[in-house]
């Protein structure tokens, strides 16, 4: 018999769990990809009997993953389902939660691997670690491994962040820790590090010889809904920059690692992060712009006088050999005109341009769109001769999209690689204490400065808008522009 793997997800009833991780873990399963064999056990407060457990994740999967649903397959899954209800602090509980491990594990062959899924509101963190701790349940032994998923937010600020880092590891090993952050498991995320790496082609390109700028754009069209209550003590900045963005942005600037393993792709991320130039008091005020959404201050569990920024854009330098005064433009906003996140790689303009064009007017540039959703894929813009003119030019793109070269379905569900990537023990994909806390310095330094009475004033913009104007000009001030580089495609 092989070793039996048991997944424990605290938070088992809320949104995550429902919308992502069982229909993760499903399709996982019906691609015979989870470890056998194997059980998972839902941890929350409620009291739910295990088959009533099994059926509303039953539904979940229904709606969630409706694709991929199937009556037999369904019936094969679910009596590795079970549930276990207590609070994040109870000791009786997780005495009990414990005993239902080991009754399992015995019954499936013997001790086995954890996988322990913090599915929680961060306040719960320390605790849930605390007790899995105080009773042997995380402590590695006999080559058995126990790794820890934590959800983001990871910290509210530097400080918290790096409070958060130390009390974990007192009780668990740095490489136990799994730090999510979805958007690196997203394929197209994933895919920059092929596309950079596996190709010869861009890398000798990839500088401030050849790049102008560069965009990062993660544009949502939905407001704050029901989040409103977290999300105005968070804002677009710890929501969407300190993870997301600032990964993204060590993805496209950071040097080759030397291999793909985990701490060598992290190392170098790290590198990139710490070399950021960190905004100023001065330069706060021309590189940087937060404003909200008209109507944000009427949600339910909004400030009256909130000052909380739905949409940021920021313009950083990375003082480093490759990057050295090359702007990074990033830019995140909610109730905007579009769902669109993607990265603009702005190469310079020719030295020298041989072919006659009005004074008015001047040649574009070449650019790199790399979209990362919804339309995933890759587009270069160039410029070409216009036919039966002298020497008129005109923009095309040339254009690869992931759904014409591969089906929909290879496309999985961020969660679902996270989950496997963390069963195999392949942190590459999850963020290490010290991405984090270089994110968090940079981030953090900008929230503080907006706290100050000098701040540039949190400003207002319309619903359904690219964003406020202000942030036009940040860019317009270099004479440069945001551009939306990937368009529909059907
Ligand atoms: C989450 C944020 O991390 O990312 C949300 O908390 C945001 O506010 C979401 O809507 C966006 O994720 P995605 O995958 O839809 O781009």
């Amino acid at each position: 018999m092989t070793t039996p793997t048991t997944i424990v997800i605290f938070g088992a009833s809320g949104d995550l769990a429902r919308r992502k991780l069982i229909p993760g873990l499903y399709n996982n399963f019906c691609k015979g990809r989870l470890p056998m064999p194997f059980s998972i056990i839902g941890y929350s407060r409620s009291d739910i009997p295990q088959a009533d457990f099994q059926a509303r994740m039953c539904d979940s999967v229904k709606e969630f993953s409706p694709s991929s649903f199937d009556e037999t397959k369904w019936a094969e899954f679910a009596p590795s389902l079970d549930y276990s209800a207590g609070s994040f602090d109870d000791d009786v509980a997780f005495d009990k939660l414990n005993k239902k491990i080991q009754a399992i594990e015995t019954e499936l062959g013997g001790e086995g691997n954890r996988l322990y899924y913090l599915s929680i509101a961060p306040r719960f963190f320390r605790p849930v670690v605390a007790q899995l701790h105080e009773h042997g349940m995380s402590q590695e032994h006999n080559d058995l491994w126990r790794r820890v998923i934590v959800e983001k937010p990871f910290g509210h600020d530097l400080a918290s962040a790096q409070a958060l880092n130390n009390d974990l590891h007192k009780l668990l090993d740095e490489d136990q820790i799994y730090r999510i952050d979805h958007y690196l498991a997203k394929e197209t995320v994933q895919n920059l590090l092929v596309f950079r790496f596996a190709n010869t082609i861009f890398e000798p390109v990839w500088n401030r010889n050849y790049i102008d700028h560069v965009q990062i754009t993660a544009a949502e069209t939905v407001d704050v809904g029901h989040r409103a209550g977290y999300y105005d003590s968070s804002g677009v900045l710890r929501d969407m920059f300190q993870n997301h963005l600032m990964q993204l942005l060590a993805l496209v600037a950071m040097e080759p690692p030397t291999s793909f393993q985990a701490n060598a792709v992290r190392d170098e991320k790290g590198k990139v992060l710490k070399a950021i130039r960190p905004l100023t008091d001065e330069t706060i005020q021309t590189q940087s712009v937060l404003s909200q959404y008209d109507g944000y201050l009427d949600a339910e569990g909004v400030a009256a006088d909130s000052k909380t920024p739905t949409y940021a854009a920021l313009e950083l330098y990375i003082d480093n050999w490759r990057w050295k005064d090359v702007p990074f433009y990033l830019r995140s906003g909610k109730a905007l005109e579009q769902k669109a996140t993607e990265i603009i790689i702005w190469f310079k303009k020719p030295p020298h341009l041989m072919f006659p064009i009005p004074d008015d007017q001047e040649i574009a540039s070449n650019y790199l769109a790399i979209c990362i959703q919804p339309h995933e894929g890759l587009h270069l813009r160039f410029e070409v001769k216009v036919p039966d003119t002298d020497s008129d030019m005109r923009s095309v793109d040339m254009d690869f999209h992931y759904s014409d070269a591969f089906s929909k379905a290879e496309i999985p569900e961020a969660y679902e690689r996270l989950q496997l990537e963390a069963l195999e023990g392949d942190a590459t994909l999850f963020t290490r204490s010290d991405g984090i806390e270089a994110a968090w310095t940079i981030i953090d330094g900008v929230i503080q400065r907006y706290a100050s009475e000098n701040a540039p004033a949190v400003g207002r913009y319309e619903i359904g808008s690219w964003g406020p104007s202000e942030s036009d000009d940040m860019l317009g001030k270099g004479g440069r522009e945001w551009r939306y580089g990937c368009g529909e495609h059907s």
